[in-house]
């Protein structure tokens, strides 16, 4: 049992420690803790003064917002109080919220519930009279926010004008999308400025610029989901209200779906969890809302909140943690990564001890240091990366991070090529280095060979029973040693050395993969393998020669020249050859049935896709003549986007010459082509 005089302790730090977090993210643009870590502390302070029963109107927990101490802007007071949403991270916690729904208006039947996106940028409400847009407000405390009309005025989607002369009020979120977000993130590290850490902090700071020029050229952009008193309107629920607002041309993210009882929303809120990765902006969470407008006002709000709504969060994709040290890796082509050792936090449902720093200067452009609290994130990525260091939080005996000298594997000295950031261990015979290259070879797009993970490549090293890959094709000769092994029993041996095998009958094309030329990847091998259609070949082009592929670079052309240069490899792929691996072009590819409605046309895939993954539209576009190419030239025909598209299509915008397709209209086309 806890002391109620240790509580109303609790009570205060958490008070303090919460205004502290609350100041940083709303007048500063900065986050001390992840949302996740923030909610899970408010929760606690208001079970506490539930407890303690303790009704403090200026206690943190009744609060909407920030308090505008520090505005820049002018003030307004709403007219109807922009309030706040009720969340919860539980999805069982949404049935007890329709439960009390239900028996607030004394109700039996089902209750209909709309879903809709939440989306995470910041609140703001457009009054528009007689249809012009006349004032925009951000929330601020909820009662009195800052008026920033001549920013939003700059918004592209936000429309100055309405197609009907309206008085209305509208709320919705200012957000500013992943490929814009990563565009001014790119541009601000060439000039040498920090970084903004996510969307909304990016989004939030943008439209408290007080210059409307910045605001136009960031490209922010607005979704709507609230029209203040609807029914003036005839509007009778909520999905009324988006598809109000959609006919007078202001923007919503068009995700309402409706649900008659609570059965399937737990489907659509997986789904969604998972789904929400493809979407262009930030989301955060879903906001279910009870459709019926009528009943909104029976239900009322708490004073923070209002009863007809709540936010379900998805899981954290941050966190906070300890950085306790940081390990110098090396990978196959001898670049030094940095990975940071942190303090065990769990994210998003798995423990995690270990993040991605990509190089050294990152770790000094984000001054990172050892001791430091630090956010951790799991992106796309299937390794957490590290974000930022809470600078605030320091206590002067954090250490900094010096660079290596030296190669933390074999102890060479470190290079680091003129113009570029990396560090490299420069020593043909590192074990790390040939580790990585290993690794690379009998990876799942090179020759996919399974049983060769990490650890057992690495003792297979330390025993020299390994030099370089095509030692890998000599292992049937070692069983008995590696019966001896730990860990490596007949059945395993059994399936490697036949794994092993197996994978000499791997196509030209992933056996150049797997070679490991810097600079080659899957696609550019595939079409090395197609134009010189034998090794013979393509060990003799020249850079030029090389060049005249579509889709191979200059310093792609380069390396591959030094590459078939060396004498070290020269000897390797002749061994490969003599294994019996595949280094002619098989006509696989061109076999296929598929009419070749892509002849001659060159397409490039980028971005995220919903449908298929880019593997698999690349071979479909190759299966019907269609050539991939690898970055955006002037023979690029067709540009194919996902979602977060980034410099790729704006380079193919500038050409001019490139049709840019998503991939609803490349399967459009497909499908209209191969009928006609
Ligand atoms: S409805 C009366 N719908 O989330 C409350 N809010 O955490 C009306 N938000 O203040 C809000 N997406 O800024 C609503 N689809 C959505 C939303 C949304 C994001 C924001 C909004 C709200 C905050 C609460």
């Amino acid at each position: 049992m806890i002391s109620k005089k240790e509580k109303e302790n609790r009570r205060e730090e958490l008070q303090k420690k919460l205004q502290r977090y609350s100041d940083a993210y709303y007048s500063q643009n900065e986050s001390l803790i992840s949302d996740y870590e923030y909610d899970m502390l408010l929760k606690e302070l208001e079970q506490l003064e539930k407890e303690l029963q303790i009704e403090n109107k200026s206690s943190i927990t009744q609060k909407v917002g920030s308090s505008l101490k520090n505005t820049k802007f002018q003030k307004t007071t709403h007219k109807t109080p922009m309030l706040s949403l009720s969340n919860t991270y539980e999805i069982g916690e949404i049935e007890d919220f329709l439960l009390r729904a239900k028996k607030n208006l004394n109700m039996t039947d089902n209750l209909e519930v709309e879903m809709e996106i939440k989306l995470d940028g910041l609140s703001i409400s457009i009054i528009y009279e007689k249809g012009k847009l006349v004032r925009a407000v951000t929330r601020g405390d909820g009662i009195v926010g800052e008026d920033v009309t001549e920013n939003v005025l700059q918004i592209e989607s936000i429309p100055h004008e309405l197609s009907e002369a309206f008085d209305i009020e509208i709320r919705g979120e200012i957000v500013l999308p992943f490929s814009e977000f990563e565009n001014l993130n790119k541009i601000r590290i060439e000039k040498g400025e920090e970084v903004f850490a996510n969307p909304r902090n990016a989004a939030s700071g943008t439209l408290r610029q007080l210059d409307p020029k910045i605001v136009k050229e960031r490209h922010l952009a607005a979704y709507f989901y609230f029209i203040v008193n609807a029914e003036q309107y005839g509007i009778h629920s909520q999905k009324e209200s988006i598809l109000f607002l959609e006919k007078l041309s202001l923007p919503t993210t068009k995700i309402c779906e409706i649900f008659q009882d609570s059965s399937k929303l737990e489907d659509r809120i997986n789904y969604w969890s998972s789904e929400r990765e493809k979407l262009p902006y930030e989301t955060d969470g879903l906001v279910l809302k009870i459709n019926d407008i009528s009943l909104w006002e029976k239900l009322g709000s708490t004073g923070k909140s209002p009863r007809w709504a709540v936010a379900y969060k998805f899981p954290a994709k941050q966190v906070t943690t300890k950085l306790l040290d940081i390990t110098w890796q090396v990978g196959r082509t001898g670049k030094i990564t940095p990975v940071a050792e942190l303090e065990e936090v769990e994210l998003s449902g798995s423990r995690v001890k270990r993040a991605s720093l990509h190089n050294y200067d990152e770790i000094v452009r984000k001054d990172i240091r050892i001791g430091d609290t630090v956010f951790i994130e799991k992106a796309a990525e299937i390794i957490p990366q590290v974000v930022k260091a809470v600078k605030e939080d320091r206590t002067g005996k954090e250490k900094k991070i010096e660079a290596p000298e030296h190669c933390p594997i074999c102890e060479s000295i470190l290079e680091r090529e003129e113009g570029l950031v990396d560090l490299k261990c420069i020593n043909k015979h590192c074990p790390g280095k040939i580790q990585g290259e290993m690794e690379y070879f009998v990876s799942r797009d090179g020759m996919n060979i399974s049983g060769l993970g990490g650890r057992i490549l690495e003792k297979l090293l330390s025993l020299h029973y390994l030099e370089n890959v095509s030692d890998i094709y000599s292992l049937k000769e070692k069983r008995e040693e590696l019966e001896q092994l730990d860990k490596m029993g007949k059945k395993s041996i059994e399936n490697l050395l036949s794994s092993i095998e197996e994978s000499k009958k791997t196509s030209y094309d992933k056996v150049l993969y797997a070679l490991g030329i810097p600079f080659v990847g899957k696609v550019a091998a595939k079409l090395l393998a197609k134009e010189s259609k034998n090794i013979l070949k393509l060990q003799t082009m020249t850079e030029e020669e090389l060049q005249q592929i579509e889709g191979v670079g200059e310093k792609m052309a380069r390396s591959i020249v030094d590459f078939f240069q060396n004498e070290t490899k020269k000897q390797l792929i002749q061994n490969l050859i003599d294994i019996g691996l595949c280094f002619t072009l098989k006509d696989g590819v061109e076999a296929s049935t598929e009419a070749k409605i892509w002849q001659g046309k060159n397409f490039l895939v980028t971005g995220t896709l919903s449908k298929y993954t880019r593997a698999e539209l690349q071979e479909d576009i190759e299966k019907s003549g269609g050539t991939n190419l690898s970055s955006v030239t002037k023979k690029l025909d067709y540009l194919i986007v996902g979602e977060k598209a980034g410099s790729k299509l704006e380079k193919a915008k500038a050409l001019g010459s490139v049709t840019i397709l998503t991939e609803e209209e490349f399967l459009a086309l497909k499908e209209k082509l191969t009928k006609q």
